[in-house]
């Protein structure tokens, strides 16, 4: 499974970058307004940093200028993915896109018939909003099941990228059920690889190390 960070922080993501984990990024309008800086400048610099898909999204709604927008995102640099929302206008984007090789994300997923059509325009990536739904009593895991299921049954190629991630079992839960991608918020990478066990068992490994007064170098 790949790992994306969803965050739009040119410093946290070189950061986390260097440990050659980071499959791609995503960004959304939220996130660029939470980081102050011009769209275009933060998509090139992030874009120069991760050579993996670095999602940059539409502020339009209408497909014409949807259009015009994505090119100026495309034109940043060869990883970008145009994320676009699942609308009308958002799926007839995809599909053009699509069709002219450039990465597509369809954002805003919610249900598994929204996600069909997403691949049916030829998205690159399908953006199910997992803790969205959870926070409205719904069940955003299962909506990764439903879409892995249908996706499987077709043979899509479209990735299923679990986004709107609340926590670890989140992302252990859409590993387990074949999501391609989880986009992560920056803290939960650390969240993964902590573990009070670990924690514990190198405090003691260390402890009895120093007793033998020995080094390795
Ligand atoms: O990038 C889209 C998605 O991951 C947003 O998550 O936490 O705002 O629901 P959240």
């Amino acid at each position: 499974m790949e790992l994306f960070i969803d965050t739009a922080e040119i410093e946290e993501i070189k950061s986390l970058n260097i440990t050659g984990l980071i499959d791609g990024v995503t960004t959304n309008p939220s996130l660029i307004a939470q980081s102050g800086r011009n769209i275009i400048e933060t998509i090139a610099e992030i874009c120069s940093e991760v050579s993996g898909p670095v999602s940059a999204e539409v502020t339009a709604t209408d497909f014409d200028t949807m259009i015009k927008e994505g090119k100026k995102l495309s034109a940043i640099a060869k990883n970008v993915a145009i994320k676009v929302p699942l609308t009308f206008d958002g799926l007839r984007a995809c599909k053009a896109f699509s069709d002219d090789g450039i990465m597509v994300n369809v954002t805003l997923c919610f249900s598994a018939a929204q996600a069909l059509l997403a691949a049916k325009a030829g998205a690159t990536f399908i953006s199910p909003f997992i803790g969205r739904l959870d926070d409205i009593g719904a069940d955003g895991i299962n909506l990764i099941s439903e879409i892995t299921e249908i996706y499987e049954i077709y043979g899509f190629d479209t990735k299923v990228l679990a986004a709107s991630i609340r926590s670890v079992q989140d992302i252990v839960d859409v590993a387990k059920l074949g999501a391609d991608v989880a986009t992560i918020p920056p803290k939960f990478l650390k969240a993964m690889y902590n573990h009070p066990l670990t924690d514990k068992g190198l405090s003691d490994f260390l402890a009895d190390w120093k007793k033998t007064g020995q080094s390795i170098l």
